[in-house]
């Protein structure tokens, strides 16, 4: 008995020569749950998709849907891709071309002989949803980009499989139709209740849609946790860098005996217990990161946390990015570099001498070694 878990990775390797695409990947996806995998270019993403799909065999290590093993080399066990029940939305996908988009969202039914009205009824629905209900007669050369993709992923959710595995579906899509369809996807995959797991390098979207988030960097897997917990509580530099933007700030920092965080240009002064955790962890005197994201520096004349005057830090105005309701500001001080998000009230302007708060409450400490994180 495996347990709950709908796909199971189980020390997951895959070497493609030279390469290892991805490396000891542990993983559970929960029945019914949207997991993300979230990665940079090269991470390893479409590598584990396409080994849970069947379409590649892990070099080592089982996988598991609904309690059966369907890949295992050291067993010989190999299930094809057809025997799984996933549907799969590929990174480049392919469309037949001599198919209208009809037929091309009808053929997974098709093959599978439901009857012809069941299958309008679903085509109808699905196209609805996807706003494809116009274009049901085109042929794919007669589509954008962006529709085609949607044909693509029509193709994949009228089948109604075990597992949906989604390979940057939405990567084709101008800015709003991705805003639209990142909602209608999920409201879909919960309506199904099918499993899913969605590969995108894009942390906006996967803290949006995710239940679950999987961070990899080089093929390895970082972190796994919902979106709140990779973003308030991220286990390393690569994490807490990936998510987030502008991303967090990280600023090298000596820890003083008496409780100080000091940055050679400035210091701050750490909250008992943060002290107290450096005590124990003997940081005292040594070298750490420190991480702090950018909407946890306030403008000191806006600011409604209560800070002690020794946490207030003066810094210049380099740049200021105003994204209408909110400014990004890139501060200086010497030459220590930051990030702060201001309120679109603030009144700060290029050039001027401001005074920052840094929200202490909310600060990263990363050790400088392996940039694994004490908080
Ligand atoms: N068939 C293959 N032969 C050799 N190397 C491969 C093969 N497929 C993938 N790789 C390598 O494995 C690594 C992971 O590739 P993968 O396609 O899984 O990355 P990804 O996370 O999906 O990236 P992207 O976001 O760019 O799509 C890369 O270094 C890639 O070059
Ligand atoms: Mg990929």
């Amino acid at each position: 008995m495996i347990g709950m878990a709908e796909v199971k990775l189980i020390n997951i390797w895959k070497r493609f020569g030279d390469v290892t695409a991805v490396k000891d990947l542990s993983l559970e996806i929960k029945d019914g749950e949207f997991l993300v995998l979230l990665g940079p270019s090269g991470c390893g993403k479409t590598t584990t998709l396409r080994m849970i799909a069947g379409l590649e065999e892990p070099t080592r290590g089982q996988i598991y849907i609904e309690d059966n093993l369907v890949a295992d080399p050291e067993k010989g066990v190999f299930v094809p891709p057809k025997e799984r029940d996933v549907a799969m939305v590929f990174q480049s996908y392919a469309l037949y071309p001599h198919m209208t988009v009809y037929d091309n969202i009808a053929f997974p039914l098709k093959l599978r002989k439901v009857p012809k009205q069941e299958i309008d009824k679903r085509v109808r629905e699905v196209a609805e949803m996807l706003g494809l209900t116009e274009l049901l007669n085109r042929k794919p050369r007669e589509l954008s980009g962006g529709q085609r993709q949607r044909v693509a992923l029509g193709r994949a959710i009228i089948r109604r499989p075990k597992v949906f595995l989604m390979d940057e579906p939405l990567s084709n899509l101008d800015a709003k139709l991705r805003v639209k369809m990142r909602a209608e996807l999920k409201k879909l995959q919960r309506q199904l209740g099918v499993t899913t797991i969605y590969v995108t390098h894009d942390q906006v979207e996967a803290m949006t849609m995710g239940d679950r988030i999987a961070v990899m960097n080089k093929g390895e897997l970082q972190q796994v946790g919902t979106p709140d917990e990779v973003y308030y509580k991220p286990v390393n530099t690569f994490v807490a860098g990936f998510i987030g933007s502008p991303p967090m700030n990280f600023l090298d920092a000596t820890i003083t005996d008496d409780g100080f965080l000091d940055f050679g240009e400035f210091k701050l002064k750490l909250l008992q217990d943060q002290f107290e955790v450096l005590e124990e962890e003997n940081m005292v005197g040594k070298e750490v990161i420190f991480g702090i994201r950018p909407e946890d520096v306030h403008d000191a004349s806006f600011t409604h946390i209560d800070v002690p005057e020794e946490n207030t830090v003066k810094a210049t105005v380099d740049i200021i990015e105003n994204l209408g309701g909110e400014k990004i500001v890139h501060l200086r001080r010497g030459n220590i570099s930051f990030t702060a998000k201001f309120p679109k009230e603030s009144k700060v302007r290029e050039g001027d001498e401001v005074s920052v708060v840094f929200d202490m409450k909310k600060i990263h400490i990363f050790r400088k070694d392996t940039e694994k994180a004490i908080f």
